[in-house]
């Protein structure tokens, strides 16, 4: 097949699943992949075009499948190999890409590497992981703290020997530097692709290489009480290496052996970092995840300018992406609110780049109190009270009014959301101005109009609550208004003229309007104007892209 040009994931939404909790269908209480496939109809009527599997591997489930002990399998929990390929089959048949989260930086305790590695020091394994023997007064050999509280250090008394864990002491680190480990992380990957998977997003890419020199990080001047305990030091010498890229150009070659593949590096760093990642020549990863509206004050002019510095920062055809959820994060409409869930859904469809969609956001679900003796969460059974915990954006989908939502027939591994009997797909199909129905509207709208796709991104000054910008191509010219605020607003443009016709509100509840002059917006309102050829914009060199 020719391959497609631009690419099909720079003109895709992607939408991740949390397949524990997407749909059950052999009543544990937990999802499975013949429960994914059967809802495939959900994301083709949603209109998204790729699916992201979080991780389906054989896994003693310490960090719920982000420890994996076979790289080639699929956990029994979630189904066999023969529903993974069913899965991607009817999802291609569909139109949909697979993604799948490829976890290379640490593997279970229980993989076979691991148990091979730890059995003696002279073990042929022994290097795949990273071991240290303890400092002179027998304790860890540097300060580096592990991301889920505590060092980030094991001791193996067998051995006498400490290995190194950024996650759970169950998920001993890869020893990256070993060419041994990169080839046969390498080989997984062409398991996955032989298979016909689409690409893989690949977890905490830049945690890959470590200081070779293990030196201590420093302290931390900016960390206060409540905040994780890791941020006590800065992660200098563990995390965003200068010799990481160097690996990741060799993964990205892997990928590249298969064609329209994709590769998306999770990479939490400031943008001017984030974007190094791209790689020199763009031969990094194709995507390193945008997290900036994730972390954001929820402000128009704090947004506009991120959004802008952004755009600045990426490199010569690096192409952007945006995300508002995932299963790490606090729920989009429990950040923002209701009502800027749909301000903040249309900021995401709208803007220039490949959006990813978490599952259940497309219905506004909220973040889900988790009562303690629920809490699954190993980060928040490690450190307990500090809110932190992940459980709350992981609980099951809500698809109908049945006393399970729709997703198990019996009681799911994590609670449901207390509004799951009115707030659920089922309902919210039949409601035009739901926010599922704002989602599907802002994706076709996406899918028909070449300008919100692949358009320029022109940012347009704007004060106040109003976050302003056009999408342009060709003749084309959408201008997006986003009141970002709860007070009505009114949109003029200053030296220029606003004219054309409101494609879609937020609300729903606006079709076909004539817009001459001005445009009110109510509060938690936004509108998709599409500009006449009246219109005129205040004059501005456009960004050159
Ligand atoms: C990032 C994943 O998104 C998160 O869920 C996981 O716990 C850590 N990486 C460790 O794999």
């Amino acid at each position: 097949m020719p391959a497609t040009d631009p690419p099909w994931w720079q003109s895709a939404v992607i939408y991740q699943v949390y397949p524990r909790s997407f749909q059950d269908t052999d009543s544990d209480g937990v999802g499975d992949l013949l429960g994914i496939r059967r809802r495939l109809p959900h994301l083709v009527e949603l209109g998204v075009d790729a699916l992201w599997l979080s991780p389906v591997f054989p896994s003693p489930m310490a960090d719920f499948g982000y420890d994996v002990a076979d790289y080639t399998g699929i956990d029994p929990l979630f189904g066999s190999m023969a529903d993974f390929d069913a899965l991607v089959g009817a999802a291609h048949a569909a139109g949909l890409k697979v993604i799948l989260d490829l976890v290379p930086n640490h593997t279970s305790d229980q993989h076979a590497w691991f148990r091979q590695s730890r059995s003696s020091r002279s073990d042929p394994k022994r290097d795949w992981y990273i071991w240290r023997d303890p400092s002179p007064d027998g304790g860890p050999p540097n300060n580096w703290l592990s991301d889920f509280g505590g060092k980030a250090w094991e001791f193996d008394a067998a051995t006498g020997q400490y290995y190194y864990h950024a996650f759970l002491a169950a998920q001993p680190d890869l020893n990256w530097r070993n060419p041994e480990v990169r080839a046969a992380i390498y080989d997984a990957m062409r398991f996955w692709l032989r298979r016909g998977v689409d690409g893989f997003r690949v977890d905490v890419i830049w945690h890959l290489i470590k200081d070779d020199q293990f030196r201590d990080n420093p302290a931390n001047p900016a960390f206060r009480p409540g905040d994780p305990p890791h941020h006590a030091v800065m992660p200098l010498y563990t995390t965003d290496r200068p010799e990481v890229h160097a690996v990741i150009e060799e993964m990205r070659r892997v990928v590249d052996e298969f064609p329209e593949r994709v590769l998306i590096g999770e990479i939490y760093l400031p943008l001017e970092r984030l974007v190094a990642y791209y790689g020199r020549d763009l031969g990094g990863v194709h995507l390193p995840f945008n997290f900036a509206l994730l972390q954001t004050a929820w402000s128009a002019r704090v947004v506009a300018k991120l959004i802008d510095g952004y755009e600045a920062a990426l490199p010569h055809g690096g192409w952007p992406n945006w995300v508002l959820g995932n299963h790490d994060r606090v729920r989009v409409a429990s950040r923002v609110g209701p009502g800027q869930a749909r301000v903040a859904a249309m900021l995401l469809l709208t803007l220039r780049g490949t959006p990813t969609v978490y599952y259940g956001d497309e219905i506004g679900m909220q973040q889900v109190p988790i009562p303690p003796e629920r809490v699954r969460d190993p980060f928040e059974r490690n450190v307990p009270g500090k809110k932190l915990g992940r459980d709350g954006c992981r609980t099951p989908m809500q698809w109908d009014t049945s006393p399970y939502a729709g997703f198990s027939d019996v009681e799911p591994w994590l609670p449901l959301g207390d509004d799951h009997r009115h707030n659920n797909v089922e309902n919210q199909r039949a409601d035009q101005t739901s926010i599922y129905q704002l989602h599907r509207r802002l994706i076709e709208l996406r899918c028909t109009r070449p300008a919100l796709r692949l358009g320029r991104y022109r940012p347009i000054a704007a004060s106040g609550d109003l976050l302003l910008f056009v999408r342009e191509r060709e003749r084309e010219r959408l201008l997006v208004a986003l009141n970002l605020g709860d007070e009505p607003l009114e949109v003029s443009l200053t030296n220029g003229r606003l004219a054309g016709t409101l494609l879609l509100s937020t609300a729903g509840d606006r079709v076909a309007e004539k817009v001459t002059g001005s445009l009110d917006l109510r509060g938690d309102e936004g509108a998709i104007v599409e500009l006449s050829d009246e219109a005129r914009l205040p004059s501005q060199t456009p960004l050159p892209r």
